[in-house]
């Protein structure tokens, strides 16, 4: 396989909002590639496929955890916060993959579970066995396990309280999530100021920016749900500080599965900065709802209640990642509705959510995929896709917990999919042999060899958003129809003037969700008389009417990008 390097721009290296017009990708080096035939992906392999992802067009990786751990937890239990799992590589390898992205352009972002450790963790083990030690007060010990009653338990497959009783102190240790992952005390200085150097030690090694797992659930209170409590976002206010102060350029991502408002909270205020982004969890599952329902509604309420956030804060969009399909932000009756279309089979869910990947859930539907991805690319903020998603990888709901969707990537249908020259036995997890979407069939090198495979198209859809800063950049204002189906809006850039290629411009998205093909009327007041572009193609539009109207007709489940050229001409 060979790749071809894109132009890149000059000055974007300098771009302190790099973040806002980036293309994340969210890759598992256990899953990636195997560069020494152990049967676990590790930092060679994840180095050795840096081409692919230059050619793919993205701008930023997303790299779970690859501390040293048990592996309980996908590597979410950790075990040594200074330290990379040695199947994985060492912490000079990880060195070498920060050099190696930047020589691409391309940034690395890592994940950071700050709020709980493994209980193999050292601080742990010491905790539990020396009260009156230093670590003694660094987790969250209770005589009882009746503290902190309203706040909720978030495994629910798997746990039933939130408190475990430890044999060897002799009391209860909270835990937010698995009842071997104890929460640690922030209350406590010194654990704030672990924190702090945890995050400086990875930075000064060049990293771009640091996830911040799980940030709501720092703080407990008794008053409180434990979510995003006063100290909390004061912690992150401080971190930031630091990060400004000693960083500048690199960024936080706020990983809160909450309500718009709430989620928007981690951003702070222009005084106050808190997070750079924050994953958008209102809006994913209300793009799967739309697809099912043929109604944007849902969409159209939430997008006009999550635009309002400070300036150079920015949204991470994503469709799938390495977790469960996540309901909690949906009704009780929309998530009944999502489970009946996307998880008819009881295997296919997991806590409140479902487990599966982008493809299977839009049961291979090109039409659908590409839809999904039309409106991830040009939502405001950055896409975050998950590896294998572009080739339209399935999953394996045979397999447990959230693994189902964290199987090696399929490269070519030869031994292993290519991942690992290993015997197949050994893998960490078995190739995906499905009947639809099996490796010999869904693999890079098959649709790198096809023209208008998933993967070119998801690669062109990447290169027109890159060619168009509007969409990184631009505010959106979303417009009324009157067909039920269709979700439009304009999103508008006035430009900066201080980059190359930095230009001022209008862009109307229209989007139908429609089962069929529809006629729609659009209102585009604001834009009378323009001329209107396809973005992909260039084809000339019918003008926008004097009135502000303008009808359209789409196809089942298609999409538009137009340009807005001015009132009379070309521009
Ligand atoms: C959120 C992560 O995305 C998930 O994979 C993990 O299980 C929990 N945090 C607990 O660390």
């Amino acid at each position: 396989m060979s790749f071809t390097a894109p132009i890149t721009l000059p000055g974007l290296t300098l771009d302190l909002h790099w973040y806002k017009r980036s293309v994340f990708y969210e890759v598992m080096i256990r899953s990636f590639v195997d560069s020494n035939g152990d049967g676990t992906g590790d930092l060679q392999g994840l180095i050795s496929r840096l081409d692919y992802l230059q050619w793919l067009g993205v701008d930023a990786l997303w790299l779970p955890p690859f501390y040293q751990s048990p592996l309980r937890d996908g590597g979410y239990d950790v075990s040594d916060f200074r330290a990379v799992l040695p199947e994985f590589g060492t912490v000079d390898e990880f060195r070498e993959l920060v050099t190696k992205a930047h020589e691409r352009n391309m940034r690395i972002v890592m994940d950071y579970p700050l709020n709980h450790t493994s209980d193999q963790h050292d601080w742990f083990q010491q905790s539990r066995s020396d009260p009156e030690g230093p670590y003694g007060d660094y987790y969250v010990w209770s005589d009882t396990d009746d503290k902190y009653k309203d706040i909720r338990i978030i495994f629910v497959d798997t746990e039933e309280s939130n408190w475990t009783f430890d044999p060897i102190r002799r009391q209860f240790f909270f835990h937010r999530f698995f009842s071997h992952q104890p929460d640690l005390n922030f209350e406590n200085p010194a654990v704030r100021e672990e924190v702090a150097n945890i995050v400086r030690f990875w930075m000064d090694m060049g990293v771009d920016g640091v996830r911040l797992d799980a940030i709501p659930y720092l703080f407990e209170s008794e008053e409180g749900n434990g979510e995003g409590e006063p100290p909390t976002h004061e912690f992150i206010k401080e971190l930031r500080s630091m990060v400004d102060l000693e960083y500048p350029g690199r960024i936080l991502i706020a990983e809160a599965n909450q309500w718009p408002r709430e989620v928007a909270a981690f951003f702070g205020t222009e005084e106050e900065p808190e997070c750079h982004m924050a994953f958008d969890f209102p809006v994913m599952p209300r793009i799967f709802y739309s697809l099912r329902s043929q109604q944007s509604d849902e969409l159209v309420r939430i997008l006009s209640e999550t635009t309002d956030i400070p300036d150079g804060a920015g949204w991470g969009v994503f469709l799938r990642n390495h977790d469960e399909l996540t309901l909690e932000m949906v009704s009780e009756e929309y998530r009944q509705a999502m489970y009946g279309w996307y998880a008819y089979d009881p295997r296919m869910r997991s806590n409140i959510g479902i487990r599966r990947r982008l493809a299977p859930l839009l049961d291979n539907s090109r039409a659908e995929l590409e839809l999904a991805h039309a409106i991830l690319f040009s939502l405001p903020g950055s896409p975050f896709l998950y590896y294998g998603d572009e080739i339209g990888m399935g999953d394996n709901i045979w397999l447990p917990d959230r693994d189902s969707s964290r199987t090696p990537m399929q490269w070519t249908p030869d031994r292993n999919a290519g991942f690992s020259t290993a015997d197949p036995g050994k893998l960490f997890l078995p190739v995906v042999q499905s009947l639809v979407y099996n490796y010999a069939q869904i693999n890079v090198e098959s649709q790198l060899a096809q023209s208008r495979s998933l993967l070119h198209w998801v690669r062109n859809v990447i290169h027109v958003r890159k060619a168009h800063p509007v969409f990184g950049l631009g505010t959106m204002r979303v417009l009324s129809t009157d067909h039920e189906s269709v979700l439009a809006f304009v999103r508008s850039y006035e430009g900066s003037g201080t980059h190359f290629g930095d230009q001022a411009e209008d862009v109307l998205c229209v989007f139908s969700f429609a089962h069929n093909p529809v006629s729609v009327t659009i209102d585009v007041t604001g834009h009378e008389g323009a001329a209107l572009y396809d973005l992909f193609g260039g084809g000339v539009f019918p003008t926008i009417n004097e009135d502000g109207t303008l009808t359209l007709t789409l196809g089942t489940q298609s999409f538009y990008w137009l340009h807005i050229g001015s009132a009379g001409g070309r521009s």
